[in-house]
C-alpha cells in the first residue's frame, strides 16, 4: 500500500469519525438514549451497565480499544512500501504456540463467565411478565411500519384458526401457534382493537407485548423503555415496556429489514390511566361514516377512499369490511388501518407528524399540543390542524417519499390519477377519522 492510499484512508476515517462526532452532538436532545430509562425495565438494563455492574462496561471498553488500537498499530509496524513488495518474502513460518493458545482461550472463558452473572440475571429478569390479563398488546412488524393489536376482553388475539376450540390466549396460556392464523391478514376477534404507527399505553403499568411479523425480520427498540427485541415471521417473541410518566417515547427498527429499513419508525404515547381509558373507548367505538351529502368534502373522500384505497386500508366504521385485497395481504401488502387515524400524531410509519406544529423527532409531544391549545392527547385531533401538504404528497406518491417496492406488495402505490380536489377531499375526510 503507498502513502498516498494510507493518507486519503486516514483522512477517510477521520472525516468520518468528525462527522459521527458531529451527528451525535446534534442527538443530544433526542429521545432515542438508552442513558435516559424512562421505566423499570430500561433502568434495569441502565443499572447494569451503569451502577450495578460497570465493570462490564468497562471490560467491553478495555477490549474495543485494545482489539482497535492493537489491529491499527499491528497495521502500521508490518506495513510494507509497494516498491519493496516482495512475493516470496514470507515472515518466518511458526507453528503452533501452547501458552498463546491456552491463553487465549482460557482468558475470555473467564471473562465471558464472570460477565454472565449479573447479565443472565437481568435477562431473566427482563423476561418476567406481569401475570395479569389486564393489557397484552400484539406487536406486527411490517416493510416499513408497525402494527399493534390490544387484546381487550381477554379472550385472545386470535381466533380459534386451527380448529381445536383453543385460542392463542393471554400471556400464551390456551392455545398455541397453530391457533394465530398466519400471516396475520384478517384474522382477529370482534373485540379486539387493531391500531397503526403509534402504540398507546396507560403509563405506571407494565404492558406485556407478543412480537411478531408479517414478512421479514424486524427488531423493535423503544431505549426508554426496554431494549431491543427482534420481531420474526412465524414467530411469537414475548417481551414488555413500562413507561414511569406520561409522555411520547420514541424508537426504531433495528434489525436491517429492506429499503426502507432507516425510515420504520416507532412510537409510544403513555397516558395517565383516565385519559388511557377514554382513549381505549373512543378507538373501540371505530370509525362514523360521513353522511351522505356531495357537497360535503369529508363524503366526497370518503368516496374516493372506498374507490382506491380500501383494497389494502381499513376503517372500522362498522360498514367497510376488512381490506379486501386478500392476495395482497398474503405478500405482505396489509397496509396500516386508519379507523381513527386523525388521533394520531404519525404516520408513514411514523416518520412524519400529522399535524402542524408537532416535531416527530421531539418527545414534547404534550407541551407541543398545549401549545396548540389543547388540554392533552386526545384534544390532539380537535386542536390540531392536519399537516396537509405532506399529507397530499404521501398520498399522491408515498414511493418518492420513502423507499418501497409497491409492484411487489411492499409499501404503498402512487396515485397519480388523483386530484388536487380529490386529495382535499380525501384529507378532509381522513380528518374526520377521530
Ligand atoms: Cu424493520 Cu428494519
Amino acid at each position: 500500500m503507498n502513502t498516498t492510499r494510507i493518507s486519503s484512508g486516514l483522512r477517510r476515517v477521520g472525516l468520518m469519525a468528525t462527522l459521527a462526532l458531529v451527528v451525535s452532538a446534534c442527538a443530544d436532545d433526542k429521545p432515542l438514549n438508552t442513558f435516559e430509562p424512562a421505566g423499570p425495565k430500561a433502568q434495569e438494563l441502565y443499572d447494569l451497565m451503569i451502577t450495578d455492574a460497570p465493570f462490564i462496561a468497562a471490560i467491553t471498553v478495555i477490549i474495543f480499544v485494545l482489539v482497535i488500537f492493537g489491529t491499527i498499530a499491528i497495521a502500521v509496524k508490518g506495513r510494507v512500501k509497494e516498491e519493496d513488495f516482495d512475493e516470496d518474502d514470507l515472515p518466518e513460518q511458526i507453528h503452533g504456540n501452547t501458552k498463546l493458545e491456552l491463553g487465549w482461550t482460557i482468558a475470555p472463558a473467564i471473562l465471558l463467565a464472570v460477565v454472565s452473572i449479573p447479565t443472565v440475571a437481568t435477562i431473566w429478569s427482563l423476561e418476567e411478565r406481569n401475570e395479569t390479563d389486564e393489557l397484552d398488546v400484539m406487536v406486527i412488524g411490517q416493510q416499513w411500519w408497525w402494527e399493534y393489536r390490544y387484546d381487550i376482553d381477554g379472550d385472545g388475539f386470535f381466533e380459534d384458526a386451527d380448529g381445536d376450540g383453543e385460542q392463542f390466549g393471554p400471556n400464551g396460556e390456551g392455545g398455541d401457534l397453530d391457533d394465530v392464523e398466519w400471516p396475520l391478514n384478517i384474522a382477529l376477534d370482534d373485540d379486539d382493537l387493531v391500531v397503526a404507527n403509534q402504540l398507546v399505553i396507560p403509563a405506571g403499568q407494565q404492558i406485556d407485548l407478543y412480537l411478531t411479523s408479517r414478512d421479514v425480520i424486524h427488531s423493535y427498540w423503544l431505549p426508554r423503555l426496554n431494549g431491543k427485541r427482534d420481531t420474526v415471521p412465524g414467530r411469537i417473541h414475548t417481551w414488555s415496556i413500562e413507561a414511569d410518566e406520561p409522555g411520547e417515547y420514541n424508537g426504531w427498527c433495528t434489525e436491517y429489514c429492506g429499503l426502507s429499513h432507516a425510515r420504520m419508525r416507532m412510537s409510544a404515547v403513555a397516558l395517565p390511566q383516565a385519559e388511557f381509558d377514554a382513549w381505549l373507548e373512543n378507538q373501540i367505538a371505530g370509525a362514523q361514516a360521513p353522511a351522505e351529502d356531495e357537497n360535503s368534502p369529508e363524503w366526497r373522500g370518503y368516496q374516493i377512499f372506498q374507490a382506491q384505497c380500501m383494497s389494502c386500508h381499513v376503517v372500522d366504521d362498522g360498514e367497510l369490511a376488512y381490506g379486501q385485497n386478500f392476495e395482497a395481504a398474503l405478500t405482505a401488502g396489509a397496509a396500516p388501518n386508519l379507523s381513527k387515524f386523525a388521533t394520531r400524531s404519525v404516520f408513514a410509519g411514523a416518520i412524519y407528524s400529522q399535524y402542524a406544529g408537532i416535531d416527530a423527532d421531539d418527545d414534547d409531544l404534550f407541551e407541543q399540543i398545549e401549545a396548540m391549545g389543547g388540554d392533552n392527547y386526545l384534544d390532539l385531533s380537535e386542536v390540531g390542524r392536519f399537516n396537509e401538504a405532506e399529507l397530499k404528497r404521501w398520498i399522491s406518491n408515498a414511493p418518492d417519499q420513502k423507499a418501497m417496492a409497491p409492484e411487489d406488495l411492499r409499501g404503498m402505490p402512487a396515485f397519480p390519477q388523483l386530484t388536487d380536489e380529490n386529495l382535499d377531499d380525501l384529507v378532509a375526510y381522513l380528518h374526520s377519522l377521530d
